[in-house]
C-alpha cells in the first residue's frame, strides 16, 4: 500500500480522488492519508474520505506518506512544502504549472540529489498526452518545432470575442463546464502561458529556459475590431506558445500570433487545446483535446503516480539555456493601424514601413465616417524582429497614428499546412538540427 499526502484539495485534488475512486485504487493500492487546505473546518464534499489539515507539515513530515501530490495554486503556496517533502525523501508529483516553470531547475536538481521522483506530467497539457510522447519521441526524433495553443481561459476569451460574445460570459460558462477553472479565468496576462512554455520546451530540449528569455505578450489591448480585421484578412488570432531551433537560433515566444485560416490549429474550439509538433524524422505531428480540468489533469497526476513503480533515477541534462538569439529570426506580420483621417496620414503609415524595409504583401483601408478614422490594415512579408520593434515605435510617435495593433504570422506557417498530416514530411527552410 502506497501511503499519499496531498498539497491541496480544490478541483484537481477532487479530481485526484475521484479517479482513484473510479478505479477502485483506494481499496488497498493507495491510501490518502492527509490533504493540506485552507479552511480544514469548511463542509466540503470529497469522494473518498481524507483526513484535512491546515498544517504543511502534518502531510511534509508524516514519516508514513511516501508520495506527496502538490495541487496548490501557486508556486508561492507549494514551494516551501514541496521543498520539505523532496528533503524528507518524499517523491512529489506536481500540477502545479508555476512551481515547475519558477522553480523547476532547483526542484529536479533537489530531487536528483535526494534520489526521490519529482513529476510533473499533469502540469504541461494534462488532458492531452503530447508531453509523453514528446518525451518519449524527443530521444529518437529530435524536435524542431512546437506551436500551439495551451491556456483555455485566454483561447476561450479570444475564441468568444471574434465570435461576437461577451469573453466574461463564455468564461463562466467554460468554468461552470469545468473546462477552466475560474481563478486562472481572470489572469489573461500570458503568465500561465509563459509557464506551460517553460515546461514544454524542458520536455523538448531537457533545458530549463530562463523565463526572462521567453517573449510574452497576454490579451490586454486586443479589441475585437482586431480579430475582425485579421478575419477579413484570411488570419484567426490565437493565443500561441511557439517555439523553434534552427541552426542559426533557438526561441519562444509565447503571445497572441495570426494562424492562417486554413490551418489545423485555426479551427480549435475554445475549450480545446492543440500542439502541433515538427520531428525531424516523423514529421508534423498534431495533438488535441482538453489541456486541462479537474479529472483531465487528475488522470495525468495517476499516471505519475502508477509510473513511480518503474521509476528509476535519471540524470536529466539540467542546464540554464543560454542561446536564444533570435533577432534575426523572420516572421510576417498584421498590422492594424487606426489613423486620423487626414490626407497624408495612409502616406505617413507606409512610408514609415517601406523606410525600414518592410515589403506589404496586402493592404486593406476602410474609412469610417462616425469616428472620423482610417483604418488600415496589413499583411507583411516577413521581416526580422527587431526591425518591426523598431518601426512600430516609430509609427506610434507619429501624430497621425492613433492606435496600432501587430499580429506575428510564425514562420512555420509558411510550411506548407496541407504536409502537417502526411507522415514523414518534414518542414522545409529550416536546417538540420546542430
Ligand atoms: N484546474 C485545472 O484545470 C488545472 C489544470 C492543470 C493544472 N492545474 C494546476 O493544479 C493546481 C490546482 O488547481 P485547482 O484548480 O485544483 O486549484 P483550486 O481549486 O483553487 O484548489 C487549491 C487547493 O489548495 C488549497 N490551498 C490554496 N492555498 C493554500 C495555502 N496557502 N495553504 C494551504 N492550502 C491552500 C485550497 O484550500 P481550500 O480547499 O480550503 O480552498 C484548495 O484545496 C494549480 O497549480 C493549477 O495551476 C489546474
Amino acid at each position: 500500500m502506497t501511503v499519499i499526502g496531498m498539497l491541496g484539495c480544490g478541483t484537481v485534488g477532487t479530481g485526484f480522488l475521484e479517479v482513484l475512486k473510479r478505479r477502485r485504487w483506494h481499496e488497498g493500492r493507495f491510501q490518502v492519508r492527509r490533504a493540506l487546505v485552507t479552511d480544514p473546518q469548511r463542509e466540503r464534499w470529497l469522494p473518498i474520505p481524507v483526513e484535512l489539515t491546515d498544517r504543511p507539515e502534518a502531510v511534509v513530515s508524516d514519516p508514513d506518506i511516501q508520495v506527496v501530490v502538490d495541487v496548490l495554486p501557486d508556486s508561492a503556496a507549494a514551494y516551501g512544502p514541496v521543498v520539505q517533502a523532496l528533503e524528507n525523501r518524499k517523491a512529489v508529483l506536481t500540477a502545479n504549472r508555476a512551481l515547475v516553470a519558477e522553480h523547476g531547475l532547483e526542484l529536479e536538481q533537489l530531487a536528483l540529489r535526494q534520489n526521490v521522483p519529482f513529476l510533473y506530467r499533469a502540469a504541461l497539457l494534462a488532458g492531452v498526452p503530447a508531453a509523453v510522447a514528446l518525451r518519449e519521441y524527443t530521444l529518437v526524433s529530435p524536435v524542431r518545432a512546437v506551436c500551439g495553443v495551451l491556456h483555455r481561459a485566454g483561447h476561450v476569451v479570444l475564441t468568444a470575442m471574434t465570435q461576437g460574445q461577451s469573453p466574461e460570459d463564455a468564461l463562466q460558462e467554460m468554468a461552470e463546464a469545468g473546462y477552466v477553472s475560474a481563478r486562472s479565468a481572470a489572469e489573461p496576462d500570458g503568465r500561465e502561458d509563459l509557464w506551460s512554455l517553460v515546461l514544454l520546451v524542458r520536455t523538448i530540449t531537457g533545458a530549463f529556459p530562463r523565463l526572462d528569455h521567453i517573449r510574452r505578450r497576454g490579451l490586454q489591448g486586443i479589441e475585437p475590431a482586431d480579430l475582425a480585421a485579421a478575419q477579413r484578412m484570411g488570419f484567426v488570432i490565437k493565443p500561441l506558445i511557439f517555439w523553434e531551433e534552427t541552426p542559426q537560433w533557438h526561441r519562444a515566444i509565447a503571445e497572441p500570433m495570426a494562424v492562417p485560416g486554413t490551418h489545423p490549429l485555426a479551427h480549435l474550439a475554445g475549450y480545446e487545446s492543440g500542439l502541433l509538433v515538427w520531428y525531424e524524422d516523423i514529421g508534423p505531428q498534431l495533438y488535441v483535446g482538453l489541456g486541462g480540468g479537474a479529472l483531465p489533469t487528475a488522470a495525468a497526476l495517476v499516471a505519475d503516480l502508477l509510473s513511480l513503480t518503474a521509476w528509476t533515477p535519471r540524470t536529466p541534462v539540467i542546464e540554464p539555456w543560454q542561446s536564444y538569439r533570435a533577432d534575426h529570426a523572420m516572421d510576417a506580420y498584421l498590422l492594424r493601424f487606426v489613423l486620423a483621417r487626414q490626407s497624408e496620414s495612409l502616406r505617413t503609415c507606409v512610408e514609415g514601413l517601406e523606410r525600414a524595409n518592410v515589403l506589404i504583401h496586402r493592404l486593406e483601408t476602410t474609412l469610417h465616417e462616425s469616428t472620423r478614422t482610417l483604418e488600415v490594415v496589413v499583411l507583411t512579408e516577413p521581416v526580422p524582429d527587431q526591425t518591426m520593434v523598431d518601426v512600430l515605435n516609430g509609427l506610434r510617435r507619429q501624430s497621425a497614428v492613433q492606435a496600432i495593433q501587430a499580429f506575428r504570422v510564425p514562420a512555420v506557417f509558411r510550411w506548407d499546412p496541407t504536409r502537417v498530416f502526411r507522415t514523414g514530411s518534414t518542414p522545409p527552410g529550416a536546417g538540420p538540427r546542430r
